[in-house]
């Protein structure tokens, strides 16, 4: 057998590709991709042929008949067929197959055989963001929904995560909240605070309408700049009670974020004067219409002209990009980030890149850095515009986790009146959390998508709850085998159905190298779906209970890792898989 270091045949299989065209085609090949993937045809389908042919002046299928040539049938393949223009088909030798789910399910530890990196990144990822003193909305939801998978899946893969919550918590509009404050305090009430939106909005009215209260704000702002402690101290109230909002819908959501991770905008007060001195010092920095600019090479606007990242305003404050600045760098030298992720929505692509040039350019990064935005569209209504209230406000998250446990509610009391009512409830939050995630996880991150209630929600197709289910469902035919001392043994692969669930599995550990490496969630909610999809045509053409001993012990085994496997990639997307539904 080849070494076990890796339950992914893709790997080996790679690997004999490689080597066959090198032998067919000598070393001009080393370059190529097998863009090897699953097909109805055979176990794996290679296309390397096309682009290897064009490349040598040859004919396709004469390439892909060199290569297979080189390919012998061995102890992973089984045999070689050239199909089509010039795809090379590939069937696995069956012992080979079993052999990988044996290893998957022999790992005692939880990891199904898939070993943590021995790479490992430090990674610190920015997600979720919200500002302070307003209510979270559907705004902040993908950042925190997609953030959070990525913060688990790079933290299970053995990389050191650091989480940031960079939070707003500075900046002009404190002035007006902690004159608010104060004048509800004096009023004898600060219960207003507690509710975030309708506080804000009070604030901005009263600033809006009343000029002496205007004033009274922006004075505020520079008692603020300047340190004045009941400033600070009414500044911190705020703070604390907005993070305090913000942990209990994290905890709602099963977010891992925590009170500690919130380093916010103003954390990095103090270093940016330092960050303005340097770039002007390294000569990245200058000055344009009274403010301080970089203008990194290659940021033109619709008039040609260079885009400005402007670090100090024309009245010696400081902004958005600048506080960016400040905290790329001490992630790097102080954090020590090898790798930085930010979890921003798309209309934030070009400040992050001109942050990113700058960074380059300052010499802040070295060859191992990366610096990644994890972009990602809107959250629409059903009429294809951003999702909004029918008053036309945005949707507060805490609305929408109440709304999607409420409806899960009803769902899951119809559909398991059996169970006690403290079970349905705890089924019902993870029902409802697990739809929300799941529809935003499931699409490729950078398109928009529609929140559909009654789709997210739907007990089959490619939703959280068909997952959920589907898991539970295994689960309760485990039950069911160890009550009728039905119990796991080695595993064959005999029947088509056997075949293609086995197929499906052993694909997991490169689904999640591809989906840290390209931080794109969406790739293990398309895994997850087609091993649910699998396993239920497993079960409905293999019985399992009902089937002679070997054959039995064989699909209960099967029936583990298909489970195990379901928990542990709904784990790696935030979302609870219960036992029973
Ligand atoms: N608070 C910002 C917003 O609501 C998001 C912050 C994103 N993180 C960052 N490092 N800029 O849009």
């Amino acid at each position: 057998m080849p070494t076990m270091s890796t339950i992914d045949p893709l790997v080996p299989l790679r690997d004999r590709i490689l080597a066959a065209t090198r032998a067919a085609f000598g070393d001009q090949t080393a370059d190529a991709d097998p863009a090897l993937h699953r097909s109805q045809h055979a176990d794996y389908q290679a296309d390397l042929a096309l682009a290897l042919a064009r490349k040598l002046k040859k004919n396709p299928r004469e390439v892909a008949s060199a290569i297979a040539a080189e390919l012998p049938a061995d102890d992973v393949i089984a045999g070689i067929e050239i199909s089509g223009p010039g795809f090379i088909n590939i069937m696995l030798r069956t012992e080979y197959l079993a052999a990988r789910i044996e290893h998957m399910r022999a790992d005692a530890s939880g990891r199904l055989g898939m070993p943590p990196t021995v790479r490992a990144d430090r990674v610190v990822i920015d997600y979720s963001g919200p500002n302070i003193a307003k209510e979270m909305h559907v705004g902040h939801l993908r950042s925190t929904i997609i953030g959070d998978s990525i913060a688990r899946l790079l933290e299970w893969q053995g990389h050191t995560v650091i989480r940031r919550n960079h939070v707003g918590d500075w900046g002009t509009p404190f002035g007006m909240l902690i004159e608010h404050l104060l004048d509800e305090r004096t009023a004898g009430s600060e219960a207003g605070v507690r509710e975030l939106g309708a506080f804000y909005r009070t604030a901005r009215r009263k600033f809006d309408d009343d000029p002496t209260f205007a004033d009274r704000a922006r004075r505020r702002v520079v008692l603020l700049q300047s340190g004045d402690r009941e400033t600070l101290a009414t500044w911190r109230r705020l703070i604390d009670t907005s993070v305090e909002h913000f942990s209990q819908l994290y905890a709602a959501l099963g977010v891992t974020l925590a009170p500690t991770d919130v380093v916010g905008e103003s954390a990095y007060n103090a270093l940016l004067p330092e960050v303005v001195d340097e770039l002007a010092r390294k000569g990245l920095a200058h000055e344009s219409e009274g403010a301080m600019c970089v203008f990194p090479p290659g940021f033109a606007g619709r008039d040609g002209e260079p885009v400005p990242l402007i670090i100090r305003k024309q009245d010696g404050g400081y902004g958005y990009a600048t506080t960016d600045l400040a905290a790329l760098r001490q992630r790097i030298g102080e954090l020590g980030a090898t790798r930085l992720i930010y979890v921003i929505g798309a209309p934030q692509a070009q400040h992050l890149a001109m942050l990113f040039a700058t960074a380059r350019l300052a010499g802040w990064t070295n060859d191992r850095t990366r610096l990644e935005h994890v972009s990602f569209g809107s959250v629409l209504g059903s009429d294809k515009k951003m999702l909004k209230t029918r008053a036309g406000d945005s949707v507060s998250l805490a609305a929408l986790v109440s709304e999607a446990v409420a409806r899960a509610t009803q769902i899951v009391a119809e559909k398991s009146p059996e169970l006690p009512a403290d079970e349905q409830a705890r089924i019902a939050t993870a029902v409802g959390v697990g739809a929300i995630k799941y529809a935003d996880l499931a699409n490729d991150r950078v398109k928009d998508y529609v929140f559909d209630w009654t789709r997210m929600l739907a007990f089959d197709g490619n939703t959280g709850p068909y997952l959920m289910y589907a898991h539970a469902r295994i689960r309760s035919i485990l039950r069911k085998a160890a009550g009728a001392g039905a119990t796991a043994g080695a595993i064959t692969v005999d029947a088509p159905q056997e075949r293609a669930l086995a197929l499906a599995l052993v694909q997991f550990e490169g689904i999640l190298d591809r989906a840290g490496e390209t931080l794109q969630p969406h790739r293990i909610c398309a895994f997850l779906y087609d091993v649910a999809t699998a396993f239920s045509s497993f079960y409905e053409g293999c019985p399992v209970l009902k089937s002679e001993d070997g054959v039995r012990a064989s699909r209960v085994a099967l029936c583990e890792v298909a489970a195990q496997t379901l928990a542990l990639g709904l784990a790696l997307l935030g979302i609870a898989a219960p036992e029973q539904m």
